[in-house]
């Protein structure tokens, strides 16, 4: 169904940073020099040198600590029991430099003069105690979901997609296709929700082997990735307690072209469908010919693909996750009671500004932009740049979750927005976080809290087929 000749990467790519890049490009234009051109040469220099010394010092002290960085970096993968076994694995083929791989030194920041880590993760001998908490009822406004499937006769028949498949849509057997009412009637919250949420039809594609299927039923707690499409490498998760490697289930989900890309690299998944620390798990029939829909699915719906899980972490396959998954629950979950968390976004704040960036920065047509922003708008969603105190606009290369009726009704409507809309889900995120008036107990951690879970490696592009 999928056409998949083409390697396209599966997630979004916008972590990068520019506001120190802007900086410099705004001083430089209030620069401009008027009657300065009368000064003789070295007084130009001089002039230069008094305006730009602390840059040169900056220049300086970046580079000493780049390369104190790199040197930390090296001694941290000799010092780890969890890596060594794994280093050909991480390294195969890409012949990218890679001084980020198997970091584990933390982040830190300063906070009213004091240097403080980023994530206060538990001291080593309490994570190796922990468990998962007892699950109490909570209140909540949404007790059941009900996932709408072909067979399920909701709403008299009113979809047929026979008939109702759908030129110019990316709706499909997958996705069902779902009405603009029925869309409006999925953000209000009642007892017994019905919805959309992929799986749609047995024939929708997104096909997982029966084996397969019963271990992730297996599964309580999930980190998981994916690479579609023969993208990115895999990376060894590192710094996990012993007690997470009895009780987390590591998975990453990969279609045909990656496993033979990969394997004629010589990463071969092993006798017990793993590589290194991660089970591999296959899958046919991706339903989208946009490989970055498709990466959505796992993002967006552990919840459908680990029915009997409480809690996951998703980790975009750019990153290299390097925290104790127990210990990440506790520090963004369990200690300040909440169900989901999820980075801030580095750059932006406002819905409308990341908008005009996403066309900027040609990561979707300004057509598609357009109809999206105009439902937004005719929705009524603000311009503001926070709600309930909360920063809007999310970067969700990282998404902690606990799986309840909530939250996954909050996944579900983001991905069929997803699926609606564009690919780019940041410009989703801010939408059903102010729509959904249900879910608030919603962690919004800041960018260095991220940087601290996760080495980030960038993507990998690489041309299909191998020729190498
Ligand atoms: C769906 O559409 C097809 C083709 O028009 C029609 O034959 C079929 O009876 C429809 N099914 C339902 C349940 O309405
Ligand atoms: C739909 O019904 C058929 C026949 O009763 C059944 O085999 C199939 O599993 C059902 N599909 C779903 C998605 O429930
Ligand atoms: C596969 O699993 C078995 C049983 O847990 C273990 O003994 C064996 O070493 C594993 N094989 C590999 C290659 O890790």
């Amino acid at each position: 169904m999928a056409n998949n000749s083409i390697s396209i990467t599966v997630s979004d790519d916008d972590t990068e940073d520019p506001s120190g890049r802007m900086r410099v490009r705004v001083r430089r234009k209030r620069k401009k020099p008027g009657p300065r051109r009368r000064l003789d040469f070295t007084q130009k220099i001089v002039t230069i040198l008094l305006k730009w010394w602390p840059a040169l010092l900056l220049l300086i002290a970046v580079t000493l600590l780049v390369y104190e960085a790199f040197k930390i970096g090296g001694g941290d993968s000799r010092s780890s029991p969890q890596v060594k076994n794994f280093d050909k694995v991480v390294t195969g083929g890409s012949g990218k430099p890679q001084g980020n791989l198997n970091r584990l030194d933390p982040t830190t920041r300063i906070v009213r003069g004091v240097r403080e880590r980023c994530l206060k993760l538990l001291p080593p001998e309490e994570l190796e105690h922990l468990d998962l908490p007892k699950d109490v009822d909570s209140f909540s406004p949404v007790k059941k979901l009900v996932y709408i499937t072909e067979n399920a006769t909701y709403e008299e028949g009113k979809f047929n997609l026979s008939t109702e498949y759908l030129e110019g849509t990316r709706f499909n057997l997958f996705t069902g296709s779902q009405t603009l009412e029925q869309r409006e009637q999925n953000f209000k919250v009642t007892e017994t929700a019905g919805i959309h949420c992929g799986f749609y039809s047995d024939n929708g594609g997104y096909s997982i082997s029966d084996e397969d299927k019963s271990y992730m039923q297996t599964c309580k707690v999930v980190v998981s990735t994916c690479a579609f499409g023969g993208g990115d490498d895999l990376y060894q998760p590192i710094g996990m307690s012993e007690t997470s490697l009895q009780k987390v289930c590591y998975v990453a989900f990969w279609d045909e072209i990656t496993l033979a890309t990969q394997e004629a690299q010589g990463n071969k998944v092993d006798e017990n469908h793993s590589i290194g620390q991660w089970r591999v798990i296959l899958v046919r029939d991706l339903p989208f010919r946009d490989q970055r829909l498709n990466g959505k699915i796992p993002k967006m719906l552990p919840h459908r693909l680990f029915p009997n899980a409480r809690y996951s972490i998703w980790v975009d396959s750019k990153s290299q996750f390097r925290r104790d998954p127990l210990g990440v629950l506790e520090a963004l979950l369990w200690r300040s009671n909440d169900e989901l968390a999820i980075s801030e976004h580095g750059a932006r704040s406002s819905v409308y500004d990341e908008a005009k960036a996403v066309v900027r920065k040609n990561k979707a047509t300004p057509e598609e932009v357009q109809v999206q922003m105009a439902q937004y708008r005719l929705d009524g969603l603000p311009e503001d740049k926070r709600f309930d105190g909360k920063k809007a606009l999310a970067e969700a290369s990282i998404i902690v979750r606990k799986h309840t009726p909530m939250t996954n009704l909050f996944m579900c409507l983001w991905f069929n927005e997803v699926v609606r809309f564009t690919s780019r889900d940041q410009l989703s995120f801010p939408y059903v976080l102010w729509r959904l008036k249900g879910l608030t107990n919603i962690n919004m951690f800041p960018v260095c809290t991220r940087k601290d879970l996760v080495n980030s490696m960038g993507h990998i592009r690489k041309a299909k087929p191998l020729t190498n």
